[in-house]
């Protein structure tokens, strides 16, 4: 018996009854350029084009809340060249996004620890969080530098220190609480979570948040990753029936 059946989703999504928040693991870069002999970099370069093309997709079909994972705490593993050209391909995003901040309105937050980038990247980031803070476009979080566990420990850092200032009382903690302590403060829950590249796993991804998220799966490598797939995804999703341990 198979484990997963294949979806059989019509490819055209109710776009009068979208999810409200998407996620996605924007993996596989690194194959898609190795299919076509270039190096990993390319595969970046190109996964970068095609964040903008989703993101902008994203903002015209009227979605609440993107969030990508752009780098994980994990990512400091690679060789040091590939890393330093992902930080370039981030740069060189958040000058055009500033760019363009004012006619796309689409509101960029950061989910990470911020601190390791270099001092400009820093500046980069904050920037262009504060330009978009009033927009009320499409809210996009870019995970960088980001991991599920990290966030919870400086969660539970955070709380305690709240607790042995007085702040915050260890008796009255709730799952509220601790989601208040999160980079993901006052945005939903995601939805859906898209993973493309053929992985079958979460790789740290949003590990408090993504309980009672949807998963899809999806061999198409991130540079690949249409708008016609994400039409997909979500109307895979439509058809999905969600329980939430209910009957
Ligand atoms: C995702 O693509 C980008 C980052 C993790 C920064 P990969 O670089 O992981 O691509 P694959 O998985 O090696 O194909
Ligand atoms: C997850 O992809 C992180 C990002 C896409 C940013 P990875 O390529 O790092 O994940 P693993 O190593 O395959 O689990
Ligand atoms: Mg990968």
């Amino acid at each position: 018996m198979a484990l997963f059946q294949k979806e059989t989703a019509q490819a055209e999504p109710d776009f009068s009854n979208l999810p409200q928040h998407i996620a996605i693991i924007m993996d596989g870069n690194g194959r898609w350029a190795k299919q076509r002999g270039l190096p990993r970099t390319a595969g970046h370069a190109a996964g970068a084009e095609n964040f903008r093309k989703v993101a902008t997709y994203a903002k015209e079909i009227g979605l609440q809340y993107l969030t990508v994972y752009a780098f994980s705490t994990e990512n400091w593993k690679r060789p040091q060249e590939e890393v330093n050209a992902i930080m370039r391909l981030l740069k060189k995003y958040l000058l055009e996004a500033i760019d363009q901040m004012e006619r796309d309105r689409v509101k960029m937050h950061f989910f990470g620890d911020l601190t390791p980038l270099t001092p400009e990247l820093r500046k980069l980031c904050d920037r262009t969080q504060e330009i978009s803070t009033h927009y009320d476009g499409c809210q996009v979080n870019i995970c960088l530098n980001y991991g599920g566990r990290d966030e919870l420990v400086r969660a539970m850092k955070a709380w305690y220190a709240d607790c042995q200032s007085g702040l915050r009382d260890p008796e009255a903690l709730t799952e509220q609480v601790v989601s208040d302590y999160l980079f993901s403060k006052g945005v939903p829950d995601p939805d859906l979570i898209i993973r493309p590249s053929g992985e079958l796993r979460t790789s740290n991804f949003l590990l408090w948040q993504s309980a009672y998220s949807e998963y899809y799966f999806t061999d198409v490598l991130w540079p690949d990753f249409s708008t016609a797939e994400l039409d997909k995804a979500i109307a895979a999703f439509q058809k999905r029936s969600r329980r939430f341990g209910g009957v």
